[in-house]
């Protein structure tokens, strides 16, 4: 099966993703393909959710060589730092659009690998910037709901 990058207001964008519990060939396969999207489209990450697949993963890369693979499963925030960081944001399911976010600036995040394993770090700036962006779109959130409501009106409209 192709996958495609939904984007929005597609509201299979707003359905929150389910844990995995096996990691089984068809969630593999789909892993290559959500790879071989993000680095078509020149992302540093995309989530199972942005193509339709409701499953908690992402898959990421933030190298500048672009060849740093990274998967995440099930990946939980387990400490967000109070300290915040703003961030220009753009997201594949909402082409043409960037937005200053405000997160946190560090996580704690736990998750597991592609190998099976559990990992846990305390990641910061971009990357926690990454982790928070991917597991809200697990969760069914986009960088849009961030705005107050007047102001997506208008950037909706201007969009579409
Ligand atoms: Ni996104």
């Amino acid at each position: 099966m192709e996958l495609k990058i939904l984007t929005f207001p597609n509201p299979r964008l707003r359905i929150k993703a389910k844990e995995i519990k096996f990691l089984d060939p068809e969630i593999k396969s789909n892993l290559t393909k959500l790879f071989d999207l993000m680095y078509e489209k020149d992302g540093i990450g995309l989530a199972a959710t942005q193509v339709g697949i409701h499953q908690r993963f992402f898959v990421y890369d933030l190298s500048e060589e672009k060849n740093s693979p990274k998967i995440a499963i099930n990946p939980r925030i387990i400490w967000k730092s109070p300290e915040k960081i703003i961030y220009n944001e753009g997201c594949l399911s909402i082409p043409g659009l960037r937005l200053n976010v405000e997160r946190s600036k560090k996580i704690k995040v736990v998750w597991i690998d592609e190998n099976g394993l559990e990992q846990q770090k305390e990641v910061e700036d971009l990357e926690s910037v990454l982790f928070q962006h991917e597991i809200d779109h697990l969760d069914g959130k986009l960088i849009i709901d961030k705005l107050p409501k007047e102001e997506r009106k208008k950037i909706i409209e201007l969009l579409y």
